[in-house]
């Protein structure tokens, strides 16, 4: 099997007395879908923003290609290859779908004029091959469907060198035919086979869908992991759930 791109050891993250990461491993590989699942509070988004030079761990290292690295900001982490898709996309909704794709990083002209032609031209390619045909990107980005803006923010991500895709529940706030949407659309950037995906969700049918392999989150710590076939949809509900220690309390709820 391949190396991992990105592999995380003993990630620990405080702030101040609460651990919301307590010694956290994860390896992630080109080509696959790694699906990143736990109720909410487990550390997930504590997790991916660290490894978006976000937030900086308290312990533990984070190692790309093997070798350990460190990410004193949110530019270090993305010129390392980390490309993240928060769930708010951070688009600009009254700019068109080219300004949007490009934000900061125009094409200009020896002249110092934008070279929108070209720049409308990559938009809709980039977008054309991970699943949309949005042929007019030239529109706002308020006229396009939420699955579209997802594909939008993916393929941005990728076009300006996301070599690990971090995405933040892609399916959370849309309808169904999106989501599907959105779920084609990481299976195409899968194909590629030379991105590695980390796909934070609280879906278990979609992780099934999509996910190579799982990691499952539980009050900060790792409390099940493994590739989709070694995982049975018993043991997927009962570590979606937070695992022994969850449904001990569960239990104990009940019988109150
Ligand atoms: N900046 C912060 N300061 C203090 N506590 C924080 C901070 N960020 C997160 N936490 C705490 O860390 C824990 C993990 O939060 P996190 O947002 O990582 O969970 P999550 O798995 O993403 O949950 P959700 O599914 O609700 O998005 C929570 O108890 C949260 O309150
Ligand atoms: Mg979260």
């Amino acid at each position: 099997m391949a190396e991992p791109y990105l592999s995380v050891r003993g990630l620990v993250k405080r702030f101040g007395p609460f651990t919301a990461l307590a010694g956290v491993d994860l390896d992630v590989y080109p080509g696959e879908v790694h699906a990143l699942l736990g109720d909410n509070g487990a550390g997930k988004s504590t997790l991916i923003k660290t490894l978006a030079g976000v937030h900086q761990p308290t312990e533990g290292q984070i190692l790309i290609e093997g070798k350990p690295t460190e990410f004193r900001s949110p530019r270090d982490a993305s010129a390392a290859g980390i490309g993240t898709v928060y769930q708010d996309l951070a688009l600009n909704q009254l700019l068109s779908v080219t300004r949007n794709f490009f934000m900061g990083r125009e094409l200009i002209s020896p002249l110092g004029t934008m070279r929108t032609k070209e720049m409308n031209e990559i938009a809709h390619n980039e977008m054309l091959k991970i699943g949309i045909d949005f042929s007019d990107p030239t529109q706002a980005v308020g006229t396009m469907s939420g699955g579209q803006r997802q594909t939008l923010a993916i393929a941005r991500a990728i076009y300006f060198g996301a070599k690990v895709l971090i995405l933040d529940e892609p399916t959370s706030a849309l309808g169904q035919k999106q989501q599907m949407g959105v779920l084609k659309t990481i299976k195409r950037v899968r194909q590629r086979g030379d991105i590695a995906i980390i796909f934070i969700t609280h879906n278990e049918i979609h992780s099934r869908l999509v996910g190579d392999r799982f990691t499952f989150l539980a009050l900060g710590k790792v409390i099940g992991a493994g590739a989709s076939e070694e995982i049975s949809d018993t043991e997927m509900r009962r570590l979606m759930s937070g695992g022994a220690e969850m449904g001990d309390l569960k239990q104990e709820l009940a019988s109150i």
